[in-house]
């Protein structure tokens, strides 16, 4: 061997040690499928790969990846034109974008600039318009897609993950992740956005039932008659005692009119003794017999027959009605969380059963679904694989593990994300940490009754985001650091034990989070308003606490927003890095604004200067706080 192949051998090698360093630290070689789109005649299937930064195509008759190409930045989500010509790819965090392919060659053929964090990305049935759910600046971008550019951009509720349009183009349904109100007053619930695609504008916001949060999945019957969104539906009023019978958080579909646009029935995932936890993806069979629901905590496939479903509410709503009647009780149990349905249906873990079958996958973290024919083809993050659920044969279901690459070791940072995503990790796998913890970490708004700091004062959840760089941890401040959070979340909150190697896996993973860009920015940078701002942070004395870097002295303090038995309480005092995602505020997530937290709730000038302050100064010191 020559020396110059020697040596070129030897740079060979550090070469690929140094790509395989980088590699397994941050994790680059995983695929991370993320969203699935199959083309009309059903001969290849699209899949997003998150991590990977690629779309890799599938060819259906071999179950084999037949090719890939990159896209510019993570892509979320897709969809096919129908004449199969053109792939929509979204993709990218402030400057949100969708990057419109060529399918079959990977080629670039435009870029479009859309919102914060697009989407969720539906095709009108003509293929004319393009609807884009911007989810972290609450908007959702239409796009004319033959002069190629964004003609709209509507306001929904909070923070939109899911769309669908109906058969007959008439009406875009929006489901939103979280809602968006008061944590301490109800009803506490996402809602879906109904838009009037002839308007252009919110026709109506339906509110599902009081504790519902972190909505992920929403699809149209086909025949156009029903929406299914599916989501949590979280007993937040009651102290986190227990898990039994589904006593902290449940997981449900709910089931809408789409012609009325009102919400039908909220129906139970859940078994008896068994949660299915974090239902994320919706679909409908082509014929719509079945409703297919992925769940992201358990692993699962729930399949449900639709018209049975449909029979028995109807039915159990007639005995109910009957019942009342002959007992003189009025309407019949009411749900009993200050919702207006009047339907004990949406309490009774048992009523799926017989009509629905939960099916077991191989890989973790079941996210994306596609329907083709009688075939369900599932995507697994965590494994980058795909599961396909043959439903075509009468008193059976097989299964197919797809492998979309080769296996790969994982980091203590993608084992700590998985096993957060994980039901598994919980006593009858009811909830994952990110059953109150949805978007990476981030707080599900709602108030929780845990036990670590007594019953009876509730909390609003916090956002996991620099948890561990802000010591110490929960807003009273009773654990020391976010290990010992960690740790007592697994014990206290999922009632289960784990290796003291998956508890550290998880605080890697969590301390790996960073923070999105403000969506308050302009072009990166304080807008004049936030400018302004800044110099009314240091004159209301903000600054005196929320200090350095990540805002906060990391000390507590009473600032006169203790309530009854909180009355003169100290809190431990927030971060506001990325405070513009996280509302509602304050301990009890009394106030939905950095306005209200100003003002209505600093009424004696204990929580800074802010009584003098003018009009003009508080609403720059918002934006000030809301960039950041
Ligand atoms: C039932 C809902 C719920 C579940 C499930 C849950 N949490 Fe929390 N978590 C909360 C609430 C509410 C708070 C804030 C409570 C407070 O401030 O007193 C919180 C706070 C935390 C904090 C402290 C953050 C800080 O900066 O102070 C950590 C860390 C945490 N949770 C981790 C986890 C982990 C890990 C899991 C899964 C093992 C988990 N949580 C499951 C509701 C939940
Ligand atoms: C004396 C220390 C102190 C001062 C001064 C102070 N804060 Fe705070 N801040 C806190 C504490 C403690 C909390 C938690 C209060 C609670 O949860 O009820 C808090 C909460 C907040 C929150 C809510 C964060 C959330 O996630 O719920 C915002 C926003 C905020 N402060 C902004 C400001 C601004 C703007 C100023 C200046 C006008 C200011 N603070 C002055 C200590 C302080």
């Amino acid at each position: 061997m020559s020396r110059s192949t020697a040596k070129q051998g030897r740079c060979a090698r550090i070469v690929a040690l140094a790509l395989y360093l980088t590699a397994g630290v941050r994790g680059a070689d995983y695929l991370s499928p993320s969203a699935l789109v199959a083309d009309s005649k059903g001969g290849s299937l699209y899949i997003a790969e998150a991590t990977a930064k690629q779309v890799a195509v599938l060819d259906l008759a071999l179950d084999e990846v037949t090719r890939t190409f990159s896209v510019p930045d993570e892509p979320s989500g897709l969809a096919l034109s129908r004449d199969g010509s053109r792939l929509y790819v979204t993709c990218g965090s402030a400057q949100g974008r969708v990057h419109v392919a060529h399918p079959r060659s990977g080629e670039s053929l435009d870029t479009l600039p859309v919102g914060h964090t697009p989407t969720a990305p539906v095709l009108s049935p003509d293929g004319k318009r393009l609807y884009v759910c911007n989810s972290l600046d609450d908007t959702v971008s239409v796009i004319d897609t033959e002069h190629r550019r964004e003609i709209a951009r509507i306001r929904v509720s909070r923070e939109p993950v899911a769309a669908s349009v109906t058969p007959d183009a008439k009406w875009l349904y929006v489901g939103n992740q979280l809602p968006d109100g008061p944590a301490d007053a109800g009803p506490v619930a996402c809602k879906v956005s109904v838009i009037n695609i002839e308007t252009l504008s919110v026709d109506v916001s339906i509110v599902l039932p009081n504790g519902s949060t972190g909505l992920r999945g929403l699809a149209v019957s086909p025949d156009g008659s029903f929406v299914f969104v599916s989501h949590l539906l979280s007993r937040y009023t009651v102290p986190t005692t227990q898990l039994e019978r589904g006593w902290i958080n449940t997981n449900a579909i709910t089931i809408i009119d789409a012609a009325d646009r009102k919400l039908i029935e909220t129906v139970l995932l859940d078994d008896v003794d068994y949660g299915a936890a974090n239902p994320w993806a919706v679909a409908c069979t082509a014929d719509g017999k079945y409703l297919c629901v992925t769940h992201a905590g358990t692993h699962e496939l729930s399949l449900t027959d639709v018209d049975a479903m449909l029979d028995k509410i109807k039915s159990h709503r007639e005995r109910q009605s009957r019942d009342a009647r002959s007992s003189g009780s009025g309407p019949g149990a009411s749900y009993g969380y200050g919702g207006e349905s009047v339907s004990d249906i949406p309490n009774q873990l048992s009523f799926l059963h017989g009509i629905r079958r939960r099916v077991r996958l191989g890989g973790r973290g079941p996210r994306a679904l596609v329907v083709v024919d009688h075939k369900a083809y599932v995507a697994e993050y965590f494994t980058d694989s795909i599961t396909m659920v043959d439903m075509g044969h009468k008193s059976r279901v097989e299964t197919t593990s797809i492998a979309l690459g080769p296996k790969k070791q994982m980091t203590a940072v993608r084992r700590g994300e998985m096993l957060f995503h994980d039901a598994l990790l919980c006593f009858q796998g009811w909830q994952s940490c990110a059953s109150c913890h949805p978007a990476d970490g981030r707080p599900d708004a709602l108030n929780w009754d845990l036990l670590n700091d007594g019953l009876g004062n509730p909390k609003n959840t916090k956002s996991l985001l620099l948890a561990h760089e802000t010591p110490p941890a929960m807003i009273t401040g009773v654990r020391d650091t976010a290990e010992a959070a960690v740790r007592a979340g697994i014990r206290h909150i999922q009632f289960a034990t784990c290796p003291e190697e998956d508890a550290a896996a998880i605080d890697e993973y969590l301390k790996s989070l960073k923070p999105a860009p403000s969506p308050y920015l302009v072009k990166g940078e304080l807008s004049g308003s936030a400018q302004r701002g800044r110099q009314v942070f240091e004159k209301a004395k903000c600054s005196s606490c929320h200090n350095g870097p990540l805002h906060t002295d990391l000390k507590k303090y009473d600032v006169g927003t203790g309530r009854g038995r909180e009355k003169g309480l100290e809190f431990d005092t927030p971060t506001l890095v990325e405070v513009w995602r996280t509302a509602p505020y304050l301990y009890d997530g009394r106030a939905v604004t950095i306005k209200e937290v100003l003002t209505k709730y600093n009424p004696d000038d204990k929580h800074g200067a802010t009584s003098d302050l003018t009009e003009r100064q508080i609403n720059d010191l918002a934006e000030f706080v809301l960039s950041q």
